[in-house]
């Protein structure tokens, strides 16, 4: 496998092939841990992984290099898929400075026993030169916590990125241009629309900051390193900061006896003779993971949910509130549902839209056990009225 980013300067991470949850987002295809080794006249650890491969990152690293004699360690992210293996890492390099900013510090001691840590607490600006080359710190709060910051190597354009830019995605490669790039994008859009779609402000000013700089390696703390598509990952974040619709109708929805799915795929069929891109996700089977994604480029989204112990279904409260936590933006929608004797379900589900912010369309479009050809055909409109939005949205925007 080519680890290397440039000369002596190399991946030393693990790949993860097979975890599937990662803090409840579905990692389908895996995820890395990358941690970076710079060897200079001085040497820098950039990053570490994950507790249970401490061992992996130190063999890693001393195939290279005398782990004892490393100068420097780098935590530029201090969540525990990064950090925790400092208190085993730190042990192996007796003599290594540990370079954070301070709100890091702060984070790791309340994470670790951190006494006898030798630390070294930077700021934006700050550098540490190994030689020929030269550590750049660039504080990026909220990307992906307070404590976040970016690691740039101006001598060789390099930017190590932290969770901005990755993917959960494990593969034999560490590079863009040696792994299908279709995937590798779905996978970035999966992981910014779980992980970072709420910080999109902070995103937008790390955005500003990056292009500042002369970059042509953006080397991540998951999936691949971008050296060929870069222009591609940015653009696509410009794209997502914004939730910038696509003409796409989304209908999710849940379903008891088949009456609430039965209305999903009337408002489908009426949405899919306009001409937009149309998803149905039944949340139960699909999963939350995949909702963020989808909600992430929808223009116009309908909810649907039968009435279930005078409320909505419990698997359509906990999509609805994870995507509430993510706050999409600039999304428009309605509710609907099937009921027995009590109208809870639908208008559980407007009361999450309208928290939301949704543009509500429509009042929730409702049917008493059983939707007949009546209410299919409401549904019908009602999906022709999701495209139709989709489609005006996406023209106003592309016009601006
Ligand atoms: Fe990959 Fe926010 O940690």
């Amino acid at each position: 496998m080519n680890t290397s980013l440039r000369d002596g300067i190399d991946w030393v991470g693990y790949v993860d092939w097979t975890i599937r949850d990662f803090h409840g987002y579905r990692t389908e295809r895996g995820s890395t841990y990358n941690a970076y080794l710079v060897r200079d006249d001085k040497t820098a650890l950039i990053d570490t992984v994950k507790r249970p491969y401490a061992d992996t990152l130190v063999a890693n690293v001393s195939a290279l290099t005398d782990i004892s004699k490393i100068d420097y360690v780098v935590c530029n992210h201090a969540e525990p898929d990064h950090s925790s293996s400092l208190p085993v890492i730190l042990k192996a390099c007796p003599n290594a400075q540990l370079v954070c900013d301070a709100k890091c510090k702060d984070t790791l001691s309340k994470h670790y026993d951190t006494d006898g840590w030798n630390w070294k607490v930077v700021t934006s600006g700050d550098t540490i030169s190994l030689g020929k080359r030269t550590l750049t710190f660039v504080e990026t709060p909220m990307v992906h916590w307070p404590e976040s910051m970016f690691t740039y190597v101006p001598e060789e354009k390099l930017l190590f990125s932290m969770d901005a830019f990755g993917q959960h995605y494990a593969s034999a490669h560490r590079f863009d241009d040696d792994e299908p790039l279709d995937v590798v994008m779905a996978e970035a859009k999966i992981y910014y629309a779980n992980i970072v779609m709420l910080y999109g402000k902070p995103i937008s000013q790390v955005l500003d900051k990056a292009a500042g700089l002369d970059i042509e390696i953006i080397a991540p703390s998951h999936g691949v390193i971008w050296r060929k598509n870069l222009e591609t990952i940015i653009s696509a974040y410009r794209r997502w900061i914004v939730c910038k619709p696509a003409a796409k109708v989304l209908v999710v929805y849940d379903t008891m006896w088949k009456s609430t799915e039965k209305m999903a795929l009337a408002i489908l069929e009426g949405a899919s003779e306009c001409g937009v891109d149309v998803r149905l996700i039944n949340i139960r089977t699909s999963g939350t993971t995949v909702l963020a994604a989808e909600i992430l480029d929808a223009a116009a989204i309908a909810f649907g949910s039968p009435t279930l112990n005078m409320t909505l279904m419990p698997q359509m409260a906990a999509g609805l509130t994870y995507l509430k936590g993510l706050k999409p933006v600039g999304k428009a929608g309605f509710a609907f549902g099937s009921y027995g004797w009590a109208k809870g379900g639908a208008r559980d589900v407007e009361t999450y839209l309208k928290d939301m912010k949704f543009e509500i369309l429509r009042e929730p479009l409702q049917a008493q056990f059983v939707p007949g050809e009546e209410i299919l055909d409401e549904c019908r409109a009602a999906g022709k009225m999701l495209a139709e939005k989709a489609l005006a949205v996406t023209c106003e925007k592309e016009g601006q």
